[in-house]
């Protein structure tokens, strides 16, 4: 080993340790702020958003939709108003006030829905998006009733008000 490649391998080490001694000084002091109502920097909200996209997108490529049926979209709705329109709103209805206190906000799904696949919905209800606010209903639902719910997010887009309002609410 050449003294130049040594000394190249110890000025990596030393700046790995520097790094590591920030993220521990960041962690032990609280520097960080973790308020909700602290925004991301762009670069890391970017980072954050493009890293659940790609996640979701891969994890969910192995799954396949049933078809959506009317009934399912009926048997989704129960649960959809009683699970998840405080926080996504529904067709003419807004979210609950305090939902407008999450960062990331949920977002309004009568339009957000378009954006992500059959599958994509199933997962991201199944599984949830770690330190977001969106909880995983796997552990206290079915695939089958998850489905449901998947049929009935996807179906909001081209749902009327008159349709939104007139499926029963609850369980
Ligand atoms: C306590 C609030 C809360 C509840 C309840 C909730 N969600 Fe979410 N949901 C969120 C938040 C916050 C995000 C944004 C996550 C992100 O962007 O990282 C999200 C994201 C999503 C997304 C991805 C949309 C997008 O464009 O980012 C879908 C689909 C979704 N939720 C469906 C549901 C369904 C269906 C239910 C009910 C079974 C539900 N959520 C219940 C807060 C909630």
């Amino acid at each position: 080993m050449t003294s130049f490649t040594k000394g190249l391998g110890l000025g990596i080490v030393a700046t790995l340790l520097l790094l590591v001694a920030i993220a521990l000084i960041v962690i032990l002091t609280g520097a960080y702020n973790v308020a909700a109502d602290d925004r991301h920097l762009p670069t890391t909200e970017w980072a954050l958003d493009t890293s659940m996209t790609n996640s979701v997108q891969s994890r969910a490529e192995d799954l396949q939709a049933p078809e959506f049926t009317p009934a399912m979209v009926a048997a989704g709705a129960g649960d959809y108003k009683a699970m998840c329109a405080h926080c996504h709103g529904g067709v003419g209805e807004g979210r609950a006030e305090w939902s407008a206190g999450m960062l990331p906000h949920p977002p309004a799904l009568a339009t957000a829905a378009e954006m992500w696949s059959d599958e994509e919905v199933f997962w991201l209800v199944k599984h949830g998006v770690k330190a977001s606010g969106m909880p995983a209903f796997g552990g206290t639902h079915d695939d089958r009733a998850i489905w449901n719910i998947a049929a009935f997010v996807k179906s909001m887009p081209e749902m009327t008000e008159d349709e939104y309002a007139a499926y029963r609410g609850g369980h």
